[in-house]
């Protein structure tokens, strides 16, 4: 399956839900994951994030390994919604498009 990593927070393009055959993408105020039950692991949605923020669960570094399981339990979160249609990124993405160590500030 893919994931959505830390390069997503505070950035939230959404690039990446046009292209999901499987509409498998879910929406909090800051960051989006992926069900890993519905990815069909086609990757199409990879090359549409403008900050590479999606990476198979097979390739995830030790930093991004956090991210595989905050993909499960957050796609399965109520608050947590899906999301398909584009919408404009969050106001200040083209500053935190250029920061790491942003899991801190990932709203739930
Ligand atoms: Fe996030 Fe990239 Fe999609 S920033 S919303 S994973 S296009």
């Amino acid at each position: 399956t893919y994931v959505v990593t830390e390069a997503c927070i505070q950035c939230k393009y959404t690039d990446c839900v046009t292209v999901c055959p499987m509409d498998c993408f879910f929406e909090g105020p800051n960051f989006l994951v992926i069900h890993p039950d519905e990815c069909i692991d086609c990757s199409i949605c990879v090359a549409e994030c403008p900050v590479g923020a999606i990476v198979s669960d097979q390739d995830v570094t030790s930093e991004q390994q956090v991210y595989v399981e905050l993909n499960r339990t957050l796609s399965e979160n109520p608050a947590w919604t899906r999301i398909s249609q584009q919408k404009a990124p969050l106001p200040d993405h083209e500053y935190w498009a250029t920061q790491t160590d942003k899991l801190a500030l990932l709203q739930k």
